[in-house]
């Protein structure tokens, strides 16, 4: 016992007297590692019979959780004293002037989409999203577009293999408009939602890409009548190309998921092979319509008690239009010298009046 009092009472000295972190390291090795002093003292335990181990035992233990205290407590103040020091010498100076670096520019269609979401959030509009796979059964038949209907021909997709567990066919969404039946699903009517995003046909040339994006827009409630349609699109395109008084059309066509639908078209100036916004000329713009009742009833909402409209247009036209970006081919060329001219840096906000400032 006398042994370990003396070691104790020397260990906690010296660890007192260490003069750095290392120091209480080395110290921790040589009283508490394996060929440690009171390692070496524990092992004696081993010797001894029942009774005296049972005594010697706790001292020892006593002692050990002490030293190890203390050279915790030791060991803490150094590390306190070094975070001193370091905040002492380190330091930021905020007034140095910036640092100018490569800066990353936002593409064309993000800007358009962040410009659409504003517009539309302004008129209380929600973002809702859906799967870019998505099911034949959203992408047609819930939309009023059974399997043997003709207008699936028009929407020649990537298809998938079939799901194994049940056998869905999986497909490339060809629209946004399955994220109508989506939303309608997830939860109870109203409804006021645009959902932004990639869509896929097997198309290619100047102005088609195999992947694109569109925004869809749904809005039904009790009342909701073509009035409302007319208003809330007519808002978007002036708001869109920041032309408060431009002219528009809607001109009958049909969609199989809307009833009566239209397409709408806006004033548009051609010649020279230049298009310009606003003008005695027409240019289809988006696709709308009153939600069919089928629709509505594949997507478990009552006919009899809800209506309303729904929409869809193509965002990388809108960029094209907007900010007078011939190839559509090069958005997705991923080529930093395009972005660099054609790209947005994140400060430009969008606005409602001109879509951005610039
Ligand atoms: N889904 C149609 C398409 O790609 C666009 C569309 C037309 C969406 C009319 C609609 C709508 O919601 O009402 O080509």
């Amino acid at each position: 016992m006398d042994d370990l009092d003396t070691l104790t009472t020397s260990l906690l000295a010296e660890i007192g007297r260490a003069e750095s972190a290392q120091a209480v390291e080395e110290l921790r090795v040589a009283a508490l590692g394996k060929k440690g002093s009171i390692t070496l003292l524990v092992r004696t335990l081993g010797a001894m019979d029942a009774e005296e181990r049972k005594a010697k035992g706790q001292a020892f233990n006593v002692a050990k959780d002490r030293i190890s205290a203390a050279l915790d407590a030791r060991k803490a103040e150094f590390s306190a004293r070094e975070m001193d020091a370091r905040l002492a010498f380190e330091k930021i100076d905020v007034t140095l002037p910036v640092r100018h670096e490569a800066q990353g520019r936002i593409h064309p269609v993000s800007q358009v989409i962040e410009e659409i979401t504003a517009i539309f959030a302004d008129m209380g509009f929600t973002v809702a999203e859906g799967p870019d796979i998505e099911d034949d059964w959203h992408n047609f038949t819930a939309l009023n577009l059974p399997p043997e209907h003709p207008a699936r021909q028009m929407h020649d997709t990537f298809y998938l293999p079939s799901r194994p567990d049940d056998g869905t066919s999986m497909l490339l969404r060809t629209h946004t408009s399955p994220v109508q039946i989506r939303h309608m699903m997830s939860g109870k009517p109203p409804y006021r939602i645009i959902a932004p995003g990639r869509t896929y046909r097997s198309d290619s040339d100047q102005t088609h890409t195999p992947m694109f994006h569109q925004v869809e827009g749904l809005v039904i409630d009790r009342d909701i009548h073509m009035g409302h349609l007319k208003g809330c699109l007519e808002e978007f395109v002036r708001a869109i190309f920041g032309i408060p008084d431009l002219t528009y059309r809607l001109r009958p066509s049909h969609f199989p998921f809307t009833e009566p639908s239209a397409e709408m078209d806006i004033g548009c100036t051609r010649g020279g092979g230049e298009l310009k916004i606003g003008g005695p000329d027409w240019l289809e713009i988006l696709g709308c319509g009153m939600v069919h009742p089928k629709v509505l009833e594949y997507a478990g909402v009552d006919p009899a008690q809800w209506q309303g409209f729904a929409f869809g247009l193509g965002i990388d036209r809108i960029a094209m239009l907007k900010y007078g970006i011939p190839d559509l081919r090069a958005f997705f060329d991923a080529d930093v010298r395009w972005l660099r001219h054609y790209g947005f840096s994140a400060s430009d906000v969008p606005t409602l009046a001109g879509g951005l400032v610039r």
